[in-house]
């Protein structure tokens, strides 16, 4: 399948039209961005793990009974994806304090929540992506209620999945960002990315940070935690 013309393109991704119009091409970008574009740079190889780790992740998804967007990798940066009309919700799920959660709470970062956390913010760059409960949601027709519920089930059992498999791979998963898609005929499925850009992966020994935090705090050597989750993912 060939790329013809581009449709968008983000902050780490591109997107591509394809000869089938159910299916686009995302192109993964080596490029980050953090608080809202304002600091800007470019992590070496980030869009070949970044593509490969949510590819592999959203193939075992599927397997686990939940509908993605993933359709086949083409290569180390790019894949087939269904096309589908984003739902403009960040939907955010926490297992351990930190970020803004730590910040706006004046908690420490690292408190093992008993049950883990779920809130929305409204996926909008201009407004600062602001929190957005399922209410305001219905309110604007951003989704409907049904809709939010299986969004809610659907973000809750892949946190399970996925707390699992990094636990495996000796990394707590202690937050992440999931997006939704709706296909042609209206069904609700998993899209965007699962990756160290959108999720917080500390190691279950250290606490060492191996996610996008290193970039965006300046912790140093921001390619490590990129390629320690690619080696511990793929060997
Ligand atoms: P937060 O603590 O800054 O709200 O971030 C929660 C999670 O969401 C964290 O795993 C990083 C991810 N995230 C994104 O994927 N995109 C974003 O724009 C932001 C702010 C966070
Ligand atoms: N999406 C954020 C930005 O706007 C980056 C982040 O903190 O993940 O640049």
């Amino acid at each position: 399948m060939e790329k013809t013309t581009q449709l968008y393109e983000g902050k780490a991704k591109k997107v591509f039209a394809t000869e089938d119009d159910n299916l686009v091409i995302v192109s993964y970008k080596d490029d980050a961005t953090a608080f809202d574009g304002l600091k800007k740079g470019t992590i070496t190889g980030k869009g070949v793990v970044n593509n490969r780790m949510s590819n592999y992740l959203m193939a075992q998804l599927e397997k686990e009974g939940v509908p993605t967007h993933f359709v086949e990798e083409i290569n180390d940066r790019e894949a087939i994806v269904k096309k589908v009309s984003i739902v403009p919700l960040e939907v955010i799920i926490r297992n351990i304090s930190a970020g803004s959660f730590a910040k706006r709470f004046g908690v420490e970062e690292g408190i093992v929540f008993a049950e883990p956390t779920i809130e929305f913010s409204y996926k909008n760059d201009d407004l600062h992506d602001p929190l957005m409960n399922a209410y305001h949601a219905i309110a604007l027709g951003v989704a409907t209620r049904e809709e939010i519920e299986e969004i809610k089930a659907m973000a809750f059992k892949i946190n399970e999945f996925l707390k699992a498999f990094f636990l495996n791979i000796g990394v707590k998963l202690v937050d992440f960002k999931l997006e939704f898609g709706k296909t042609a005929d209206g069904t609700i499925v998993l899209a965007d990315e699962i990756s160290p850009d959108t999720c917080r992966f500390w190691d279950a020994e250290t606490n060492e940070k191996l996610d996008k935090d290193r970039f965006r705090r300046d912790l140093g050597d921001v390619t490590k935690g990129y390629d320690e989750m690619m080696k511990r993912i793929f060997g």
